[in-house]
């Protein structure tokens, strides 16, 4: 489905029915077919939205720069479009970045958040320096190198060596990322501010979900979150590295489909 927003078309899915919203923030640099072990299997607890975000997948980038808060002024607008007033957030890595700025702005639109292989901290001045050498090389030569380059911390190694159909699947979803929407992503990714002080002011039901072997945003990480934000759970999620949904669908699923239903 597509919707004409202030300034692009956004592409999203969107399951409808009458059941409680939830809207699925991809990560980098990925788009919303990344949910699709998601959307149907929770689509009976849930009207499950997925959009592709502004320069990935079927989402055009539009002209000017690229914020965490660009990505969820567009969120707010998708779901003032379709007439949505409260969803429940749920953000994996970039996503959770996006969901933490989706926060801060529209605090009364959040039912409640999902947080997933994510962290509240900002880029450590090393971590900046390889977004910049990332811009760089996708400039030079495109996504798929970019994406080579992230692909070993994306899975855990188990899932590399021993599952060719999820590994070539993401690699192929990460190289197919329009280059204009991933060098925009590494600046707003590389800017983004640092969420720890927004932890404490969070006063809605949050699950925090990560994959036991995550590289990129390892447990520790959100052990940070669940003991600042007031309340949350967290679930860790074993043999799932960075993309636990993916490596693990049935356990994400069940964990999810738990907390949903611990909210009604
Ligand atoms: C993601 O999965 O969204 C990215 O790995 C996030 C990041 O690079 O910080």
């Amino acid at each position: 489905m597509k919707l004409k927003l202030r300034d692009f078309e956004i592409a999203y899915d969107d399951t409808g029915g009458s059941q409680p919203p939830l809207l699925f923030i991809h990560g980098f640099p990925l788009d919303r077919t990344y949910w699709t072990g998601q959307t149907r299997a929770l689509r009976d607890v849930a009207r499950v939205l997925a959009p592709d975000l502004r320069g990935f997948g079927e989402s055009r980038l539009p002209t000017g720069a690229v914020t965490m808060e660009t990505y969820a002024d567009d969120l707010r607008d998708l779901l003032d479009a379709l007439d949505i007033q409260r969803a429940v957030v749920a953000g994996l890595s970039m996503g959770g970045y996006i969901a933490f700025a989706f926060y801060r702005k529209y605090a009364a639109r959040v039912r409640a958040l999902i947080l997933a292989d994510t962290r509240a901290t900002p880029d450590t001045p090393e971590a900046k320096k390889g977004r910049d050498e990332n811009i760089a090389l996708a400039r030079a030569q495109g996504t798929a190198a970019v994406a080579e380059k992230m692909f070993p911390k994306m899975l855990m190694p188990q899932t590399i060596a021993e599952r060719a159909d999820i590994a070539d699947a993401t690699r192929a979803l990460m190289s197919r990322q329009p280059v204009e929407g991933v060098i925009a992503a590494l600046g707003a990714l590389r800017d983004r501010p640092d969420s720890t002080p927004t932890l404490a002011q969070i006063a809605v039901p949050t699950l925090i979900v990560v994959g036991a072997e995550d590289a990129l945003a390892p447990p520790k990480d959100s052990e940070q979150m669940r003991d600042e934000i007031r309340g949350a759970r967290l679930a860790v999620i074993p043999n799932a590295g960075h993309l636990s949904n993916l490596e693990q669908p049935d356990a994400f699923n069940q964990i999810v489909r738990d907390f949903l239903q611990s909210l009604s």
